[in-house]
């Protein structure tokens, strides 16, 4: 495993990390989550990512048992605030009460004292930026947080958020966390230009597409069994991307990895870490054989011709319109 930066800080994180969205504390039981998290200890992850909304809490709570006993400071642990934990109106978004609540919460469940990486899950546009930042700059100071960041943000909310820091001497988001894959390119345009300057990792999401790109779903056919897209709670997220001109392209992309002597899904991890401003790519898994299988990207290189060809291959169906990184208007 290799290792990166994190933005312009001294953290370093595994340049593939494990999340537990959709599957802990919901779509996999939790022999199965505890069995993934011992796979990716032993392939070298050190980061691990969640939030505190992934399946109602419950996740949190898994990765807490799952990382028992495991030395903290071998670890980076990441998680998240914004979207809603309970019924009320001050269960979701970022303001001061929330996010105080928030992470107190996620710390419980967690069973740590802090987290590495604490995340804006979304922008909020009900709360004074000031007030976010603020907050999150005195969870730092209280060692609960050691560094910030956001996710899915766009470029004028990162660069409004880093003047704000600068200008009130609080401290700078290190990271952001978008989607990011061969078929979802669109932090490209705006948002990675502007990290780069300003020191700004991208810790990537969803690299193979939710198992997408490794080419298990056939065009004109019904997805495998036990896959994502026959999950109650998965299977709406990645419903948009099981369209056959999608399914029928992605095919077309094994030669390349056969070529390569990858996976397809290797591929797809090793094509996200080509890009310098992407510290980490968090894989998801529902099996341990499938972190076994997509660590395997960690130090890869593809050339330039194999990056036009991957292009070539995929074509229309990629989408790269800077406008589609959007939190929603009012919180949820
Ligand atoms: N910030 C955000 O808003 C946000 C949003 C989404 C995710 N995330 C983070 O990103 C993490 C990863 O997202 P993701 O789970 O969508 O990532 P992903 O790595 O693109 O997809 C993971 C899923 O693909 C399938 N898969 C993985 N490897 C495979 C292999 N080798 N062969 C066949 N199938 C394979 C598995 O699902 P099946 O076995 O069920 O098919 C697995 O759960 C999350 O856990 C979370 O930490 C963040």
């Amino acid at each position: 495993m290799e290792f990166r930066h994190l933005g312009r800080s001294g953290l370093m994180v595994s340049e593939i990390s494990y999340g537990n969205w959709i599957t802990h504390g919901s779509q996999v039981e939790e022999d199965a989550a505890k069995e993934c998290v011992r796979a990716a200890l032993d392939e070298g992850i050190t980061t691990f990512d969640t939030a505190d909304v992934y399946a109602g809490t419950k996740a949190e709570e898994v990765l807490g048992r799952a990382l028992k006993g495991v030395r903290r400071e071998s670890l980076e642990i990441f998680t998240k605030v914004y979207w809603p934990t309970g019924p009320g109106p001050n269960d979701r978004g970022l303001s001061r009460k929330h996010i105080t609540e928030s992470i107190h919460g996620s710390l419980r469940r967690l069973q740590t004292d802090y987290v590495d990486l604490y995340q804006a899950h979304r922008f909020d546009h009900e709360t004074p930026l000031e007030e976010t930042l603020k907050t999150f700059d005195d969870l730092v100071r209280q060692g609960k947080v050691l560094y910030v960041g956001v996710s899915e943000w766009n470029a004028e909310q990162i660069a409004q958020a880093l003047k704000i820091a600068d200008e009130m001497g609080f401290d700078r988001l290190v990271s952001n966390q978008p989607q990011y894959s061969m078929l979802w390119r669109v932090i490209e345009a705006e948002v990675v230009p502007l990290c780069k300057n300003e020191g700004v990792s991208q810790i990537v999401w969803s690299p193979i597409a939710q198992g997408v790109l490794t080419g298990k779903y056939l065009p004109g056919q019904p997805p495998p069994a036990g896959s994502r897209a026959t999950d109650p709670s998965g299977g709406a997220f990645i419903s948009r991307m099981l369209g056959d001109d999608v399914l029928t392209r992605v095919q077309n992309l094994r030669p390349i990895a056969d070529e390569l002597g990858l996976t397809m899904a290797q591929l797809a991890v090793a094509w996200v870490l080509q890009n310098p401003n992407v510290a980490s790519a968090i894989i998801g898994a529902t099996r341990p054989e499938q972190v076994r299988d997509n660590v395997k990207a960690s130090g890869v290189k593809l050339d330039a011709e194999v990056l036009t060809r991957i292009d070539d291959v995929l074509g229309p169906v990629v989408e790269r319109d800077p406008a589609k990184t959007v939190s929603p208007p009012k919180r949820p």
